[in-house]
């Protein structure tokens, strides 16, 4: 057995996509967010990777009534597949069918907005007893290179309790988060929670440590989230959750992740994470190189 697979704490992901998606209007009147391009594949098949690589079997798709779509990108298209075949067409053919093959995914629906914790609590109808704990991937969240969950699973295995990525970020930017209030352990990029507040004034954030959209939540999470009220914004807030879970005793530590991320949530993060990516096609990046770096000198 690899080191990977003995620590592998969990099967079932989670990945809240209800939102209105207001950054993106007027496009999100007609598509998802979630469906929305990264050069040529939708974010949400990118977080249903890395869901895939870390271990997780199935998905539990969240979202609200009207926004179906995200979820039918998963089935598989035979009409299509169909037409591709007759024309020869290998690899479109690869393309189209690399999210259905990803892993099971299933669908829970949000019916009203009332938070992420909210959303977050819809799945539970869809686990089984084998899911002790399950992931939570936010999907404008993309945190590079993946990888991250498996490591948060060695952390719970040695650890138990719940375990949440964290960026260390400037204290002048730390207020669209969740942060930690933390000590440290003996490994320098893991660290103990002892409190956690959702999109605190940067004078009253306890760190600059700040949640990164990847959790792996003890099942104990749904019992929590039925015992919170409103927090930040009105909303139902798993930052709430999480923290009761501490008060109670419960062990949560963060990963302090060292890469990169895109803020896939409104189209100035988007349009960073389009490009980085385009950057790195070989059939596309070349080209647009050569376009961007004539187009920024022009005044
Ligand atoms: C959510 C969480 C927040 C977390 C953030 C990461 O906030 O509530 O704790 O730090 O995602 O992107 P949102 O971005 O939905 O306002």
């Amino acid at each position: 057995m690899t080191g990977a697979a003995s620590t592998q704490t969990f099967r079932t992901a989670i990945v809240p996509a209800a939102g209105l998606g207001t950054r993106f209007l007027p496009a999100t009147k007609a598509v998802p967010k979630e469906l929305l391009p990264v050069v040529d594949t939708p974010g949400i098949e990118l977080v249903a990777t890395e869901a895939a690589e870390s271990g997780a079997e199935r998905l539990v798709i969240v979202t609200s009534p009207g926004k179906e779509s995200v979820v039918n990108y998963f089935r598989p298209a035979p009409e299509l597949e169909s037409a591709l075949e007759r024309k020869g067409k290998t690899a479109l053919l690869e393309k189209i069918r690399r999210g259905p093959a990803l892993l099971d995914v299933e669908v829970a629906i949000q019916k009203e907005a009332l938070g992420l914790g909210h959303a977050v609590a819809q799945a539970e109808p869809n686990l089984t007893d084998a899911d002790e704990a399950v992931a939570v991937l936010l999907p404008d969240d993309l945190v590079l290179p993946s990888g991250v969950l498996s490591r948060m699973s060695a952390v719970r295995a040695e650890y138990g309790g719940s375990v949440l990525c964290a960026f260390d970020i400037p204290k002048e930017q730390i207020s669209p988060y969740g942060v930690f209030d933390v000590t440290d352990t003996a490994d320098p990029d893991v660290k103990q929670v002892h409190g956690m507040v959702e999109k605190p004034a940067p004078e009253d954030a306890p760190s600059t440590f700040a949640a990164a959209g990847r959790y792996l939540l003890d099942r104990a999470i749904f019992d929590a989230l039925r015992r919170i009220t409103p927090g930040s914004g009105g909303e139902l807030q798993l930052t709430d959750a999480v923290a009761l879970l501490i008060k109670e005793g419960h062990p949560v530590h963060i990963v302090v992740h060292h890469g990169d991320r895109h803020d896939l949530g409104n189209p100035g993060g988007f349009l960073r994470a389009a490009v980085d990516f385009a950057l790195d096609d070989p059939e596309y990046g070349p080209a647009l190189r050569t376009w961007l770096t004539d187009r920024i000198e022009k005044p």
